[in-house]
């Protein structure tokens, strides 16, 4: 019988320990983390956990019942996550790059929000994704914007989206009707961009809306404004990228020249240009596609003047993609920056220390128990054989009074 309660506790412990995980830091309070589920559903929350970046050992991610209202850049950005349950929030917007590089997703769940549009730049190289569950949202079918949902159903295998039109009738019998995407389209995704001085590099990002499912060799071109190449900024040696299948948008960085004149805000000019060799759908040019970039000046007054100093190591490749495979990095982006080893202070779960405790005090218990049960029987019978051993001299010695007196 006791083996048994020490074989189960075992058991439990070791079942505990297998199946729970420690949740990364900055995860909220009440999340479960436990059989690679990252669980914080029902919690209230309005913001995405800031520990989402570091989720590398788990398959689930549920954010369900929560007050989340939109999904922001990089929210889910190259995890290997294989589900996102983001059902009955608040969402009404998946921003550009919200779900980005997700390799092993095939599901994302978003039923019961406020979504009417979904912009095809928020679902950035999803390679797998077949499965989009949107019931339970005012989807705009007749809306340009979420006509590419339609090229991600025929090309997607054996994919699901589920919902209905905010009109009537569902979205995929909406889409059957719905043109195709003809083409491509290339575009910056603001018309304006500005960078500080000091910060050496300017972000810009170029969109793929359309058809995405070719890869897309595309240039882009600086020119200066007030701004002057190799004097503010750094014009790119190589200057071609590349859009994967599947890529709807890139990030490049520019590197700027901080130099220590008092200057006022200077702007240049950055431009996408589309080579074109006759191949259908390579892409044409959206909205913007020239946008400007504007380098805030941080030199005070005061400042004594010295001739530009570079502060950019390697002025060789100037637009660098973000993670671009074609390209070996060559200078340090701001990805492989955010990328640098944080220091490891995991806070640990409550539960995933205090459980084992509780159960190692029950063994401990159990153990204990025993042996006093064990030990007061034995003290038991010698109580009794002793009282019976006295009663037998007592027994003896009133004889033996009874005797003597006789
Ligand atoms: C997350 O937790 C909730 C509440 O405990 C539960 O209903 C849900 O099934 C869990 N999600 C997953 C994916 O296990």
């Amino acid at each position: 019988m006791r083996w048994f309660i020490y074989l189960v506790t075992l058991l439990l412990v070791i079942f505990h320990l297998v199946s729970s995980q420690e949740c990364p830091s900055g995860t909220p309070d009440g999340c479960r983390c436990q059989n690679r589920v990252f669980n914080c559903s029902g919690l209230g929350l309005n913001n995405m956990p800031t520990s989402l970046s570091s989720l590398s050992n788990f398959d689930v991610i549920d954010l369900s019942n929560n007050d989340l209202v939109n999904v922001p850049l990089g929210a889910f950005q190259n995890l290997p996550v294989q589900r996102i349950i983001l059902k009955n929030n608040a969402i009404t917007e998946i921003r550009p790059g919200g779900f980005d590089n997700l390799n092993l997703l095939t599901s994302i769940n978003l039923e019961m929000n406020g979504l009417s549009i979904l912009e095809q730049t928020g679902f950035n190289l999803l390679t797998s994704l077949t499965e989009l569950l949107l019931a339970g949202n005012p989807v705009d079918c007749s809306n340009d914007a979420n006509a590419w949902l339609k090229s991600w159903m025929v090309t997607a295998d054996s994919s699901v989206l589920t919902g209905d039109c905010s009109s009537t009738g569902t979205i995929s019998d909406a889409l059957d009707s719905v043109a195709e995407p003809s083409a491509a389209v290339f575009s910056f995704e603001k018309a304006e961009y500005s960078a500080l001085e000091s910060a050496g590099v300017a972000t810009v990002t170029v969109s793929r809306r359309g058809i995405v499912g070719t890869r897309v060799d595309f240039g882009v071109m600086v020119s200066d404004g007030v701004a002057v190449v190799n004097y503010d900024f750094v014009a790119p040696v190589d200057p071609r990228h590349t859009m994967l299948t599947g890529q709807t948008r890139m990030d490049l960085d520019i590197l700027l020249i901080d130099d220590a004149e008092m200057e006022i805000d200077e702007s240049f000019m950055v431009t996408i240009a589309i080579e074109a060799r006759g191949e259908a759908n390579m892409g044409t040019i959206g909205t913007y596609g020239t946008t400007i970039v504007i380098i805030l000046d941080n030199d005070s007054p005061v400042q004594t003047t010295s001739s530009p100093v570079a502060t950019t190591s390697n002025p060789e490749s100037s637009t660098q993609a973000k993670g671009e495979p074609t390209d070996p990095g060559m200078m340090m982006t701001t990805d492989d920056l955010n990328q640098s080893p944080q220091p490891n202070t995991k806070s640990v779960n409550v539960a995933a220390i205090v459980i084992p405790i509780v159960l190692i005090m029950v063994i401990i218990a159990v153990i204990a128990g025993y042996i006093w049960y064990r030990r007061t029987r034995t003290i038991n019978k010698e109580t009794t054989a002793g009282v019976r051993y006295a009663a037998v001299q007592n027994r003896g010695k009133v004889y033996a009074d009874v005797t003597a007196k006789a």
